[in-house]
């Protein structure tokens, strides 16, 4: 039998260039931190460019390099502005990791639900905008809390519903998710070479639970990772990593972890939700996100 995917399986990255949104922090970091060992030249798209530096300091040269670039994913205009400074760069493989959870009620600069905005409006911007310059892949980072998540095309901005913080972020989830399966439907359609997967982290401990009431002490974060409920940022990023580097992975894959619950584990390919594969909202999600940012990928459905 086949042994568990591991870190040792990424192969030479050299000559790759790979653009990590939230490269900063926890998963992204980690992300970076094992490409740039194999030989991949990482852009690190943060909104703090301060952070952005410290953690290219913090990941060293290894075998590859890094350079920092500023992007606030919950302002179309800064999205644009960093897809204009890539412009007409080739880019093998775009992750879209960067992500907020839980937080209160808020606006973007633009006016959307924070996590719309940053989660979903950003990303999607981001990637129809430097699609032509994909080379290789497109990951989307998803979350099991796209099992809670309900996409309402008519309001997706919580106008007229009640607040509730965590199917706000499990929506944004189950977008990710849907428009990495949109993705790979419209590149195959369209004849082209590029790939896009969506993959999930299962629960690692990260800055992210940090701003929530999730957020436990240092004592708690460790048992959960002893008993195998959590596992660190490392564990967290190795399905990012699988779906960002793995040659024989079929279009579409979504990957999390192998373990129960997929909360922790080697990567595996995994399932999702009923409603994440709906092809008739899949294709009115992206047609909305297209609506919203006034960035189209020109592929058809
Ligand atoms: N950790 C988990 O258990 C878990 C589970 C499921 C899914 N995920 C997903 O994994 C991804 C990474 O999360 P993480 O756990 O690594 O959390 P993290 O440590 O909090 O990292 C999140 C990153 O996103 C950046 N970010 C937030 N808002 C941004 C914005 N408006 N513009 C640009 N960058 C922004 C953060 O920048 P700052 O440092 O400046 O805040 C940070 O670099 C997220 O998409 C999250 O939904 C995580």
């Amino acid at each position: 039998m086949r042994s568990a995917w591991s870190v040792q399986d990424v192969g030479d990255q050299s000559g790759r260039t790979v653009l990590v949104t939230g490269a900063n922090s926890g998963l992204g970091l980690e992300l970076t931190r094992t490409l740039v060992s194999r030989g991949a030249h990482v852009v690190l798209a943060c909104r703090d460019v301060a952070k952005g530096e410290a953690a290219a300091s913090a990941v060293g040269r290894g075998a590859g390099s890094t350079e920092v670039a500023r992007v606030d994913l919950s302002s179309l205009d800064s999205v644009a502005e960093l897809a204009n400074t890539l412009r007409d760069r080739p880019i093998d493989v775009l992750v879209n990791n960067a992500g907020i959870m839980g937080v209160p009620p808020r606006r973007s600069v633009d006016g959307h639900e924070l996590h719309w905005a940053t989660n979903v409006l950003g990303p999607f911007a981001l990637t129809a905008a430097l699609l032509p310059q994909v080379r290789d892949r497109v990951v989307w980072v998803s979350s099991q809390m796209h099992r809670i998540g309900r996409i309402d095309l008519a309001d997706p901005d919580r106008e007229h519903r009640r607040y509730e913080r965590w199917t706000a972020y499990g929506t944004s989830k189950l977008a990710d998710l849907m428009l990495g399966y949109e993705l790979a439907r419209r590149l195959v359609l369209a004849g082209s070479p590029a790939r896009s997967y969506a993959a999930h982290p299962g629960y690692a401990i990260t800055h992210l639970q940090r701003h929530t009431a999730l957020a436990l002490p240092a004592p708690g974060e460790w048992l959960l990772q002893r008993v195998r409920v959590a596992q660190d940022a490392a564990g967290g990023a190795r399905p990012l990593l699988h779906a960002a580097t793995a040659a024989d992975l079929p279009t579409g894959s979504y990957v999390g972890p192998s373990g129960p619950g997929e909360l922790t584990g080697a990567p595996r390919v995994v399932g999702s939700s009923a409603a994440s594969r709906d092809r008739e909202v899949q294709r009115r999600l992206w047609q909305r996100c297209e609506q919203m940012t006034g960035v189209s990928a020109g592929l058809a459905d």
